[in-house]
Order: C-alpha cells, then sequence, then structure tokens
C-alpha cells in the first residue's frame, strides 16, 4: 500500500535507475508504481468536512478523490466522472453517502461507485458506475490499496492501539520530496554501513554533507547498530529493523541518550518507528513513502507521542529524526540506483533487502521505457 499524493505535473528527472524499471519518462502527470501485492496505502489527513471532496490524490498512474460520507466512512473512488470526464474532487460535493459531480450533477455512491442520480435523466443506467478503491482509515491515516494487477488486498494495515485509544497523540508531521527510485528509501534500513558513517555525526552539525565532519561538533557522537530481518508467513510483506542508539562525548558513552527504535516496514510504502526510553517516554513515527512518479517520492514523517509527556519531547525527537534524514536525501537527490552495486561481506543485509523487496513488482509492473528508444532528454 502506498499513500497517494497530489499529482505534480511535470517532467520526471532523467536519471539511471539500474534495474531498467524506472528507465523513461511519463507523460506529465502520470505516475508509475511497480509494486505488487501491498501497494498503495496512501497516507493522507482525513477528510475533515462532509461536505466537500477534499483531495484528488493520485494513486500511481490514477487520479482518485477521496470523501467523507454523511455515514462517517471514507470513500475513495476515481477522480474522473465517468459521464464527461470533470474531477469529482474539484468542486465535487458529498451528498448523503455518495459523491455528487460539479459538471451535471450526477452522483456516486462510496460503497460501490453506483451512480444513484442523474437529476436531468428518467432512468439511471445500471452501468453507470464510478470505479471504487479499496481503502482504510487507520492510525490517524487514511490509505488506499493500490494493485498494478488489480487484486484486491492481500494483507491489513496494522492498528497501533495506543494511536486509537488516544493513549499516544499527534505531536507534528515532516514532509519531504525524494528524488530517488522507489528502493532508495526502504534500502536504508538494511545498510548498517551508512548508519555508523553518514549518521554519525551529532545532528546539532546540521545536513550538509560538506559540513557534518566538522571540527566544532567532531566530540560528540552517534552510536547506531542495527539489525535487519523479514518477516515469516504470514507477515512476509513486513520486515524488522532493531537500532540501539548511544551518545559518546569526547569518547565517553553518554548513557542517559541510550535507546532502541524498532522500525516495522509493512509493504513497500509504511514503517512504523517506535522509540522507547527510561524518561523520555514511548512514542512512534509514521513514515509513509509514496511515489507520484518515476523516482520522485512523497515522504511523510508522522509523530505520536504520549499524551503525558511534554510535547517539547516528541518535537525534539522529531526534529532530530529530520535532520538526519535529510542527510540521506542529499545522498538519494545525486545518488544513481545500482542494480548491481558493489558490495562487501558486511553489506550483505542489502542484497537481503533487495530479495525481500522484489516481492513488491509483478510481471506486469509497469517499467521505465522511454529513453532508449526515443531522443528526448
Ligand atoms: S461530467 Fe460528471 S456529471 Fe457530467
Ligand atoms: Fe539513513
Amino acid at each position: 500500500m502506498y499513500a497517494v499524493e497530489k499529482a505534480e505535473a511535470k517532467w520526471p528527472l532523467c536519471k539511471d535507475a539500474g534495474s531498467g524499471r524506472w528507465r523513461s519518462a511519463l507523460l506529465p502527470g502520470a505516475f508509475q508504481v511497480t509494486a505488487r501485492a501491498a501497494e498503495a496505502l496512501g497516507c493522507i489527513q482525513p477528510p475533515k468536512s462532509a461536505n466537500e471532496a477534499d483531495f484528488s490524490y493520485g494513486v500511481p498512474r490514477e487520479q482518485v478523490a477521496v470523501f467523507r460520507a454523511l455515514d462517517g466512512q471514507v470513500y475513495v473512488v476515481d477522480a474522473y466522472c465517468p459521464h464527461l470526464g470533470a474531477n469529482l474532487a474539484a468542486g465535487g460535493r458529498v451528498v448523503g453517502n455518495c459523491i455528487e459531480c460539479p459538471f451535471h450533477g450526477w452522483q456516486f455512491r462510496g460503497e460501490d461507485g453506483k451512480c444513484t442520480t442523474i437529476p436531468y435523466a428518467e432512468k439511471v443506467p445500471d452501468f453507470a458506475k464510478i470505479k471504487t478503491w479499496p481503502s482504510c482509515e487507520i492510525n490517524g491515516m487514511i490509505l488506499v490499496w493500490y494493485h498494478c494487477d488489480g487484486v484486491d488486498p492481500v494483507w491489513a494495515v496494522p492498528e497501533q492501539e495506543e494511536i486509537t485509544s488516544k493513549e499516544w497523540v499527534y505531536r507534528g508531521h515532516t514532509e519531504h520530496f525524494v528524488n530517488a527510485h522507489i528502493q532508495e528509501i526502504p534500502e536504508n534500513a538494511a545498510d548498517f554501513a551508512h548508519l555508523t558513517f553518514l549518521h554519525e555525526p551529532v545532528f546539532m552539525s546540521g545536513v550538509d554533507l560538506r559540513y557534518t565532519h566538522s571540527k566544532l561538533w567532531e566530540s560528540v557522537k552517534h552510536c547506531w547498530k542495527g539489525e535487519w530481518q523479514p518477516e515469516p508467513e504470514p507477515n512476509k510483506h513486513c520486515s524488522r529493523l532493531v537500532v540501539k542508539h548511544s551518545l559518546t562525548v569526547f569518547g565517553k558513552h553518554f548513557s542517559l541518550m541510550d535507546f532502541a527504535v524498532r522500525a516495522r516496514q509493512v509493504g513497500p510504502g509504511l514503517v512504523y518507528l517506535t522509540f522507547e526510553h527510561a524518561f523520555l517516554g514511548r512514542g512512534i513515527i509514521l513514515q509513509s513513502v509514496t511515489p507520484v512518479e518515476p523516482l520522485l517520492q512523497h515522504v511523510i514523517h508522522r509523530i505520536y507521542y504520549q499524551r503525558n509527556m511534554p510535547a517539547v519531547i516528541p518535537k525534539f525527537i522529531l526534529k532530530v529524526e529530520c535532520v538526519q534524514f535529510e542527510r540521506d536525501i542529499m545522498i538519494w537527490n545525486n545518488k544513481q540506483y545500482l542494480s548491481k552495486p558493489l558490495l562487501v561481506k558486511e553489506d550483505s543485509a542489502i542484497q537481503r533487502h533487495r530479495r525481500w523487496f522484489a516481492q513488491f513488482y509483478s510481471e506486469n509492473s509497469t517499467r521505465f521505457t522511454f529513453q532508449k528508444g526515443g531522443l528526448d532528454w
């Protein structure tokens, strides 16, 4: 499942994705994704009002409208009306459990997409329907299932009990667009060597990799030790990373900053990062990675934290996480995806991660091929 986001009509970067999966440009505003079983989880803030279709989002290669019906249920339907192609999310209204097209007033039921009303027609034909998308609302997100072969969801998004019970509350989010191959961001979890190099300089030394190793902060260092494992059946769409963090100041271990981060990747586009610290309490960062077009990922981190802890703590944690993530972004924005990287024995988890991620591609996954055949660049 992937997060879905508003379509940006721009040309993708011409960048070699190595595997050939992303080696073409698309029409402006179109999307591609290759994930197979578990795709399309869109993580978007729930629509607030029941009166409008708040969102027009692009699932890869698709545009969808997301609305909350009067029964409180959220529905996701194709954005374009099958009558004459108006965008339901641009001026459409929610009427009961239907969405009404802004152009001629046809109404479509969220549940099954059936057209229930054509204001000027004697009869509504049976074939008047709009496509509906499997979706769910959980952990403060609305998620849309996308499968390039049209297969129904084969797994459910795990509920984070503490969010549902409001023991943990929302304390902010960050949002980034990253120019990177679809696998790069998840693959980071299995790349331990980068943890001890890229993420070692203390967060105060910033995000610009030209300066993070500066003398000023070299006495304070983060130390990370990680372990990545795929999960067995029936959760083979999940994998787990455990990272132990410690801080050293002038080479001395500063035990107050010892904590473990557990990251659970659920499908190709969602990560649950849970923290537990003796004094700073417990909470979670939910990371969603949504491909919006080839080599462009939309990433959101949302933090939920113990309600009884001062908000400054989760805000600080999110800030530190953001600094570390932006260091990765400087790498991703400028790197190539190599399908045959030059790895050493200690990098073996990267290969295992690639084998795990391969489950999300299918024969029909769209491929990026145009550059080979044309002179456009
Ligand atoms: S285009 Fe939607 S009702 Fe005509
Ligand atoms: Fe990283």
